[in-house]
């Protein structure tokens, strides 16, 4: 038999393996000889998660989610289930409610009338930071893009002080408003901002913790809206309205939920990962009242930072963690999101070449940097057609003496990491997609998912296979995935307007 004939009939017997265990990836084996396969699975076994191991991951969430929900248990909880101020009453309406206990006003998910009028919003979550300027014209669903501006963030200054990066927000804002001969006006203002922050009330945020190669000293503990206002004052050139701050999940949920009545739960995959979801409120034991249903937002990305994970855990991911600037924190989210896994792939080839089963033994000043090997690559080399001539091309530019099968062989990483993240991600998203039905005592679900990030859209196959594995791992559940068409920015401005009615309504209340 010759080695291409052996080769792929180790191929399919490994791909049936995979699927009788309930495993619906095809890897990309091709190219690879017997020997090297065997030799290179040793590396690769360790991220390969059964559908047994996803659904023990999925009761440990579960259990996590509940901690979360705790009046006592919350403070120590890994999973943080931060409650929003969006809500829905039981009746579907999204009637705007006023909480007895503090007297101030939840904004209603799914109004039927958002104030028409001029917003501004900010979208803070990654490298870069955006602008835009919105004008709802209808009633509904009718958020018209007027313009926008992307500002970079640059790395000095995401580890810098607070004070240096809300002066930059607010000259970037100013530089827009000037573009756009908005400095005379002040307009309510949608601020997404995509780090877990407690929410005190709508214009009042407290940051946990930063996330995602964020640093700023003097911003934890301290309320968001207050900061980016106190800059603004500080230029003292323009003023903004009223402000109302949302998580990015919040936002893609909202903006998704007026395009299909059933969306119920928002999820990025993005340079971080989180979701939210509607939870009954008389679970949500921080909470006052027992009707109708909130919207938490879960923070799923610190899910294991109680060790909860350990088992799941490889050396890599262990180093990614230790090397990271947030070291014990985010243990779920740096096993998935895009801000990690190009480095999970770099530290796993580099770890390969030294022990002489890539690139003849050689590494390259670039491969031995961190954050050389970007994420967008992984997507790259898995495109079906072009992926092993990507593969080649950018083993090239980084320096490194590759043979076919080298090229192969990164591609079987990449697609294992990237299987990886998608499996995890769905056993969460089932977790939650099975606590809805349970909440509600269905047998069956249908419901819809609203969800934005670079990973989910970008990568060639990563949507598939993390709807593959939900549909095993919550069989109950008839989920719907709606990608969000402009979620944050659109979403804050939605919450805005909805927030700018309910502002008016509470204050003539
Ligand atoms: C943050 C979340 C955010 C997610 C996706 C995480 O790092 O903690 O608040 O929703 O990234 O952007």
């Amino acid at each position: 038999m010759s080695n291409m004939e052996a080769n792929s009939n180790n191929s399919i017997q490994i791909s049936k393996k995979r699927k009788m265990s309930g495993d619906t990836s095809t890897l990309h084996l091709d190219g690879i000889p017997l020997d090297t396969l065997s030799e290179v699975e040793k590396y690769l076994e360790p991220f390969r998660l059964s559908l047994e191991k996803l659904k023990e991951v999925s009761v440990r969430l579960k259990k996590d989610l509940i901690r979360g929900l705790g009046k006592h248990s919350h403070h120590r909880a890994a999973v943080k289930m931060l409650p929003t101020f969006v809500r829905a009453t039981p009746d579907g309406t999204g009637r705007a409610t006023r909480s007895q206990s503090r007297g101030d006003c939840n904004i209603p998910y799914r109004d039927s009338s958002i104030e028409k009028g001029d917003y501004l919003a900010l979208d803070l979550g990654g490298t870069n930071f955006r602008v835009l300027y919105v004008r709802v014209v209808e009633e509904q669903q009718k958020v018209v893009k007027m313009d926008s501006k992307i500002c970079s963030i640059p790395q000095e200054m995401m580890l810098g002080t607070g004070e240096q990066l809300f002066d930059h927000i607010a000259q970037c804002l100013g530089e827009f408003l000037e573009s756009q001969d908005l400095k005379g006006q002040t307009l309510p203002l949608g601020f997404t901002f995509s780090f877990p922050c407690e929410q005190k009330e709508i214009d009042k945020s407290i940051l946990i913790r930063w996330t995602k190669g964020f640093s700023c000293s003097g911003v934890e503990g301290q309320d968001v809206v207050k900061l980016l206002k106190e800059a603004i004052h500080r230029r003292g050139d323009y003023d903004i309205g009223s402000v109302a701050m949302v998580n990015d999940t919040v936002g893609t949920m909202m903006s998704c939920g007026y395009r299909d009545q059933s969306c119920e739960i928002g999820m990025i995959i993005g340079t971080g990962t989180n979701a939210c979801y509607m939870e009954e409120i008389k679970n949500v034991k921080r909470v006052e009242g027992e009707d109708g249903r909130m919207c938490i937002n879960t923070e799923w990305g610190g899910f294991g930072d109680d060790g909860s994970l350990k088992d799941i855990l490889t050396e890599f991911d262990e180093v990614v963690d230790q090397t990271s600037i947030n070291p014990g924190v985010h243990t779920f989210e740096k096993m998935i999101s895009g801000m990690y896994l190009g480095e999970i792939v770099r530290l796993l080839l580099v770890k390969m070449a030294e022990d002489k089963l890539l690139f003849k033994g050689e590494t390259s000043e670039a491969l031995l940097t961190p954050g050389q090997f970007e994420t967008k690559y992984i997507s790259e080399i898995e495109e079906p057609d072009s992926g092993l001539e990507n593969a080649q091309k950018i083993l090239t530019a980084l320096g490194l003496n590759w043979d076919p099968v080298d090229a192969c062989v990164v591609r079987l990483v990449c697609d294992t990491i990237s299987s990886r993240s998608a499996r995890l991600c769905a056993a969460a998203l089932a977790t939650i997609s099975n606590r809805i039905r349970v909440n509600r005592g269905l047998d069956h679900l249908k419901t819809t998912v609203g969800v934005d990030g670079t990973v989910y859209r970008k990568h060639p196959n990563f949507s598939e296979e993390l709807q593959a594995a939900v549909r095993l791992l919550a069989p109950k559940c008839d989920i719907t995935f709606l990608v969000s068409e402009d979620g944050s920015g659109k979403g804050a401005a939605m919450v805005t307007a909805v927030a700018q009615r309910i502002a008016l309504h509470c204050w003539l209340a």
